[in-house]
């Protein structure tokens, strides 16, 4: 069924941002006053820029994440307004293949079964000593700048190398090649915004081609020379049983995991950053009771998500916030906005890392839950206490720092400090 044109709809207010369609500066900069305005229209509203719904209430979107109603077979079925985006995003999404991330099940199920082994808090809380020598070296290059005087780049020099590194080891592919996947993958998303100009969509298609040339010899190589790691371990279950796991499954699956496993956690190691340092007296408390790290941890992802939306589609018709969703309607979770939900959280908009309970919708909710967010922890919890540890005059160097786009992955493109 098609999505009904807006005057035939039940009356619902309509969003004065889009965050697929409109690309601001200024939002990108601060998204929270125009979030909180359109909360306050309604916990879900209406986007005709987008033809989509956008859910800004905690207890709406928690319902929609966790609920069989609602699926991922969105692109086949979102009509968004203009046509060029839609020929686009319907092509980089044929070149994406089937990650699990846009499956619904049964294919879901089996795909995020074959890898989920390899991030159980067990396996993650293995790799924690080796987590901490990367952080170590990290800081040690960054420690000899600092004392030289230099004001350091805390994304280019830390945030960005360490989920890297570890990412890139995991899978089995070199660290070296770690610039190849930050040109590729911030090329890549390029795609995911409304803005969709033919030179952005043509460097988003070449990156993906890259990044899937650069995967697939990686297969290749570990077909041959099996090591200890996760691309190894995927073909060796595909060759033991080849219904487990397609070629295309595999390739789409490690891209998934490679731009995943990064991109995301650089931006909560920036913006966990940005938000200790420039709330002096949430650090002290940090600095004197360092228990308090988890905790603080789980405050930066509620208060400035690395990651901003999560979308799904409907698959029956319902009522939700007081709005008749109609089947095959595309709903957007806008996270930061239901994080702030007043309904749930005192005081949303103070950042405060000792909150009794912390309630978020950061890592989404249900069978798609973030396959990684275990991993994404531990590698925040010992970012933040090794910065903590071994620079304890850190200060944000007092400039305009410059933030990346698109919105559905906000974070810092630069954030310059000094010791
Ligand atoms: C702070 C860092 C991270 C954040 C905020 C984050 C956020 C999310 C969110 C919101 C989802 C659910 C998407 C949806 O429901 O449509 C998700 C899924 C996923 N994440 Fe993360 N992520 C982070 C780090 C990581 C890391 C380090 C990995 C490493 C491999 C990873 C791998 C995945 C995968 C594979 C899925 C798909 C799960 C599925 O579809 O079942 N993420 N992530």
């Amino acid at each position: 069924m098609d999505t009904i044109p807006a005057n035939k709809r039940e009356p619902a207010p309509e969003a004065i941002f889009d965050p697929i369609m409109d690309d601001s500066e200024d939002v990108l900069a601060n998204p929270y006053p125009v979030l909180k305005k359109m909360q306050q229209d309604g916990a879900v509203i209406w986007s005709s820029r987008g033809n989509q719904w956008l859910v800004l209430g905690y207890n709406e979107a928690n319902g929609i994440l966790r609920s069989k109603n609602f699926g991922k077979k969105l692109l086949e079925n979102w009509k968004p307004p203009n046509a060029l985006m839609r020929g686009a995003m319907i092509s980089l999404r044929r070149r994406q293949g089937p990650s699990m991330l846009i499956q619904d099940p049964p294919e879901h199920t089996r795909l995020r079964a074959l890898v989920s082994g390899a991030f159980t808090p067990t396996v993650i809380h293995r790799l924690e000593g080796h987590i901490e020598e990367i952080a170590s070296d990290l800081a040690d290059k960054m420690q000899r700048r600092l004392l030289a005087g230099h004001e350091v780049d805390l994304i280019a020099e830390f945030a960005f190398l360490l989920p890297v590194i570890v990412i890139a080891e995991l899978l089995g592919v070199p660290t070296k090649d770690r610039d190849k996947f930050k040109k590729w993958s911030s090329d890549m998303i390029l795609s995911f915004t409304g803005k969709m100009k033919p030179m952005r969509m043509a460097k988003s298609f070449m990156a993906m081609a890259n990044i899937r040339l650069y995967l697939k010899l990686a297969i290749e190589e570990k077909r041959h020379n099996p090591q200890n790691d996760l691309i190894s371990e995927l073909v060796k279950a595909q060759a033991s049983d080849a219904e487990s796991l397609s070629n295309h499954e595999l390739l789409a699956n490690l891209v998934l995991l490679l731009i995943a496993g990064h991109e995301t956690t650089v931006n909560l190691i920036g913006n966990g950053a940005y938000n200790l340092l420039s709330h002096p007296a949430e650090l002290a408390k940090l600095r004197k009771e360092p228990t308090l790290l988890e905790s603080a941890i789980e405050e930066i992802l509620r208060f400035d998500p690395p990651v901003q939306i999560v979308r799904r589609l409907a698959k029956e018709p319902c009522e939700l916030g007081g709005r008749q969703i109609r089947e095959n309607d595309v709903l957007t979770v806008m996270t930061a906005a239901c994080n702030r939900d007043p309904r749930i959280v005192q005081d949303p908009d103070v950042f405060k890392i000792d909150r009794e309970e912390i309630k978020h919708l950061t890592f989404g909710a249900g069978i798609h839950y973030c396959l990684g967010a275990e991993l994404a922890r531990t590698e925040g919890r010992i970012a933040f206490k090794t910065l903590l540890d071994r620079f304890p005059n850190l200060t944000l160097v007092d400039k305009a720092h410059v933030y990346k786009g698109p919105f559905s992955l906000r974070g810092f493109k630069e954030l310059y400090v000094r010791a």
